[in-house]
């Protein structure tokens, strides 16, 4: 055995052996609703009705062989909560069955997720193709640390299909995209981008962050592996961090061995919180997305905005991709950005930060997807630390603003926006 090779690596090499065992399993036939609330289940010899958190480090054998039996893999079972935790696993089923993955690999964050799949998909001398519209700590991933490795790091214009076909080389493995993006919610053809990956052996890795398997299901779309952070719409209050991938039982089983080694596991405690989230999530997105399309309407009739980067805008782009793509109707997602036009007394910076500091009701805050809405400025927030050159690759400028529209009432969260915008 080489010094890499602990007993403890060796335990459980392979995924979640209590993966489909419960009698609460549910087949293919239900609908998304009736999934959000029961799959993945499974419930104890104590007969409880909802979900119960396991809060445990380790897990008790019968005896020194069964111990024994447990690290040579001739006996399945939990080992240890950084390898499988029941109430992990509930919430990995749960969001399997709704993104219809063959499996679920929990993460601690959702960037824990993306470096997750980057330990696992890519090695030194491949190259990773990027859309240029991520969220901003993804591309200092990838620039900073991932490169660091000898992976090749490369970006384009993500809703550009011949500038995707042309930036391929011969050591791409991984196409790496968000849809909508963070912050402008640009769209991405991914069936396009699904047979642009089959066609030359890639992985096609799709961050359903903000769109959630309420609004599009990217595996269907020919996605390989789907992405989340958890934190955002699968929690929807802001409460807890976490992340996820999605996948067939190959990918995920390179995932699920990154993730017990480099130790970037859920917690118990966040894992139920995201499964009851779940139980909400299509009735979140949908009264998301209904206060989102009105507030983007109020967004283009404002004589002080110049752009508004929604793809529930009929004249967007992306409005007819947008449409295909996602599977609810009138669903466009919940976050845009708007682009605030300078005063006669205020740059376009100052003007977007007047509108930000006018607000009384709506949160200034970085994070998002959460019933509260909430507003950042990306330039001097999530995408300050980017170069200027990799800001404007994202498209983020001075004048910009994210808004996560929540779930109060649209006439409230319109006349917060108002008050800045009116008074410029
Ligand atoms: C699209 C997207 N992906 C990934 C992440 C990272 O998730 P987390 O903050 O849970 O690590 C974020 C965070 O805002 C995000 O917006």
């Amino acid at each position: 055995m080489s010094q890499s090779q602990t007993q403890d690596d060796n335990s459980q090499n392979t995924l979640d052996p209590n993966w489909c065992s419960d009698a609460l399993d549910l087949g293919l036939d239900y609908g998304m609703q009736t999934v959000a609330v029961r799959a993945g289940q499974h419930r104890t010899d104590e007969g409880e009705h909802s979900e119960p958190i396991f809060t445990t480090s380790s897990y008790v054998y019968q005896s020194a062989a069964d111990a024994a039996a447990h690290f040579n893999g001739t006996k399945t079972g939990n080992v240890y909560s950084r390898h499988t935790n029941p109430s992990v696993r509930t919430f990995e089923r749960r969001l399997a069955a709704l993104e219809k993955g063959e499996r679920a690999v929990a993460t601690a964050s959702g960037m824990g997720a993306i470096l997750t799949m980057c330990l696992a998909y890519l090695k030194a001398g491949d190259h990773l193709l990027a859309a240029n519209q991520l969220f901003g700590s993804s591309i200092g991933l990838f620039n900073n640390y991932v490169a660091k490795f000898g992976v090749e790091v490369s970006y384009v214009d993500c809703f550009n299909n011949e500038a995707w076909a042309n930036a391929i080389q011969p050591n791409t493995k991984v196409i790496y995209c968000e849809s909508p993006s963070n912050p402008l919610a640009q769209i991405c053809d991914l069936g396009y981008l699904s047979q642009l990956c089959k066609a030359n052996d890639i992985l096609l890795v799709v961050d359903n962050c903000f769109a959630t398997p309420a609004l599009q299901r990217p595996l269907e779309l020919g996605a390989d592996v789907v992405i989340h952070s958890a934190t955002k719409y699968l929690d929807g209050q802001g409460r807890v961090l976490g992340g996820a991938l999605v996948g067939s039982d190959t990918l995920m089983q390179e995932a699920f061995t990154v993730v017990r080694s480099g130790g970037i596991s859920m917690s118990p405690f966040n894992a139920w919180v995201f499964t009851k989230g779940l139980e909400t999530l299509k009735l979140r997105m949908q009264a998301h997305c209904q206060n989102a399309n009105q507030v983007a309407e109020f967004l283009v009739n404002h004589p002080n905005v110049s752009t508004v980067h929604f793809s529930g805008v009929s004249d967007h782009p992306a409005h007819e991709l947008a449409g295909r793509q996602h599977h609810m109707k009138d669903g466009y997602g919940a976050i845009m950005g708007f682009e605030v036009k300078p005063s006669s007394n205020l740059d376009e910076k100052s003007a977007a930060w007047h509108v930000i500091d006018s607000t009384r009701m709506v949160s200034i805050t970085n994070n998002l997807g959460d019933a509260k809405t909430t507003m950042t400025h990306p330039a001097t927030t999530t995408h300050f630390r980017l170069t200027p050159e990799a800001r404007a690759e994202a498209g983020v400028k001075d004048g910009l603003i994210r808004l996560s529209v929540g779930l109060e009432d649209v006439d409230d969260i319109i006349k917060d926006l108002a008050r800045g915008l009116d008074s410029l």
